[in-house]
């Protein structure tokens, strides 16, 4: 993960400002590389970020014999399947750790290969994140799942076929399932209540240009016509939303001033809508979006987490740490993760005021609301944060730990940071860009 140690040191309380450059979205360009496995010749993907995940993704096509090779551009992979082959279950696990991804595979190597094999899956502790929505829409095409000790076996043994599937919730995984196996079954695939966020409409670019036929209807309608072969594709990444979105909550926090190169506003509507709410100020550039505190007190917001064209579950924790500067309460209704607040006992641990209740606050109810999950966060601000020891939980959690710390007086030892490299490319040496203060440990 290129850090040598897990823990830094932060002495916050300065504000970050500068100029940093986003790659491709880690929840595009990890399904993208997935995506070359349906292609006869060989792909090239751009804008593909140094970050763990990938990295994942990466080892877990080689043995599945894929080809790679670093491209000429920094962040060019070629990506060639012509001698794919099915792996050994120790050597997927060996990759996978506790990454999701494998599960995309299925598709492809059951069209490729007639059969697939997939570990127990990981991914964030953010709650059960279940897989049966994947294996439904895998038997719906015609796949025999097969539950085995060492981890689940797939096979195909009349081919797979295209089918009318309806999502139960429009999960961006299950979404992305359908995508990939529906463009090589025979026939004509119709998924209602499909995710629509902009990394699997990019997914759907890629696609198309490998030779699949999609159609995007309204009303969350995906139509696929199954074609017996696809080609290797040339694509530059959608650049990482989610990752911009963490700037410009740094920003906030840091009362700080930051221009994320490669940022679009069209990605980010819902998101700058709420930041503007919140007093933030951006200016939309050609080649970026500047982020910044506009020196005058934060208001406080109510927001409810929601699939695309909502605001994103993964904008929520960085944008917290922004909001216990705020003057007043707001509420982070999350209702995509049933248990996405685990990262604000540190910052309750540095100062803020924040409690977190099983209701549905300020929004509508959603499908936690009466299963006891804590799933609803109060923030009363401002509060002066102070810093502290704290363990880095998840992803997202992590990153809006470091803008705490940041933001906080006094110095904070941040252990565990290695998990921010699963989404962050070199994070580190960005907060260096922006003048942070920080030492890593050892
Ligand atoms: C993707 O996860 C992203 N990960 C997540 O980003 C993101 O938060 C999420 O979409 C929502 O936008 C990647 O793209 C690698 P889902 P995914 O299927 O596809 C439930 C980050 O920090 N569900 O849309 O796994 C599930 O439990 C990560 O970058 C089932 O019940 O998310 C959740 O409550 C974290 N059964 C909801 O659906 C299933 O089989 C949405 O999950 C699948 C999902």
């Amino acid at each position: 993960m290129g850090l040598h140690s897990d823990t830094i040191t932060i002495r916050g309380g300065r504000p970050l400002t500068g100029r940093i450059e986003l790659k491709g979205a880690k929840n595009l360009v990890t399904k993208a590389m997935v995506a070359s496995l349906l292609g006869e010749t060989p792909s090239i993907l751009k804008d593909v970020p140094d970050i763990s995940d990938v990295r994942v993704v990466r080892g877990l096509l080689e043995v599945h014999g894929v080809k790679i090779s670093d491209g000429e551009e920094e962040g060019e992979l070629h990506l060639d399947p012509s001698a794919v082959e099915t792996a050994h279950m120790a050597d997927i696990d060996a990759h996978a750790g506790s990454s999701r991804i494998p599960i995309l595979f299925c598709g492809p190597l059951l069209h490729r290969l007639g059969e697939a094999f997939i570990p127990d899956l990981g991914g964030c502790r953010i709650g059960d994140r279940p897989i049966d929505f994947h294996l439904d829409v895998l038997r719906t095409f015609g796949a025999v799942v097969e539950k085995l000790p060492s981890g689940i076996r797939m096979s195909a043994p009349g081919g797979l076929k295209g089918a009318k599937i309806e999502l139960p919730y429009p999960s961006v995984g299950a979404t992305e399932q359908v995508l990939l196996t529906a463009v090589r079954a025979a026939g004509i695939t119709e998924l209602r209540g499909s995710a629509i966020e902009p990394e699997i409409m990019d997914l759907i670019n890629i696609l198309q240009k490998m030779g699949a036929v999609i159609s995007v209807d309204t009303d969350r309608v995906i139509r696929i016509e199954g074609v017996p072969e696809l080609k290797g594709y040339d694509h530059r990444a959608l650049f990482d939303r989610n990752e911009a979105a963490s700037w410009a909550a740094a920003a906030l926090a840091t009362e700080g001033d930051i221009f994320v190169g490669g940022a679009r506003q069209s990605e980010m509507l819902t998101f700058l809508n709420v930041y503007r709410k919140v007093g933030g100020g951006f200016d939309i550039h050609e080649d970026g979006i500047r982020f910044f505190h506009p020196g005058k007190p934060l208001n406080p917001v109510i927001i409810e987490t929601d699939v695309h064209p909502g605001f994103m579950t993964d904008w929520q924790q960085p944008l917290v740490v922004a909001l216990t500067k705020a003057e007043g309460v707001s509420i982070v209704h999350e209702t995509v993760y049933e248990n996405r607040f685990g990262f604000v006992d540190a910052l309750v641990e540095m100062g803020a005021t924040i409690q977190i209740h099983r209701e549905c606050l300020g929004g509508q109810a959603c499908r936690f609301g009466q299963r006891n999950f804590n799933h609803s966060a109060v923030i009363s601000g401002p509060s002066k944060l102070h810093g502290a020891d704290i363990v880095v939980p998840d992803l997202r959690g992590g990153f809006s730990h470091l803008i705490a710390a940041l933001s906080a007086e006094g110095t904070s030892r941040v252990s565990n940071v290695g998990i921010i490299s699963r989404g962050y490319e070199k994070f580190l040496s960005k907060l260096e860009t922006l003048g942070a203060d920080f030492t890593l440990e050892g």
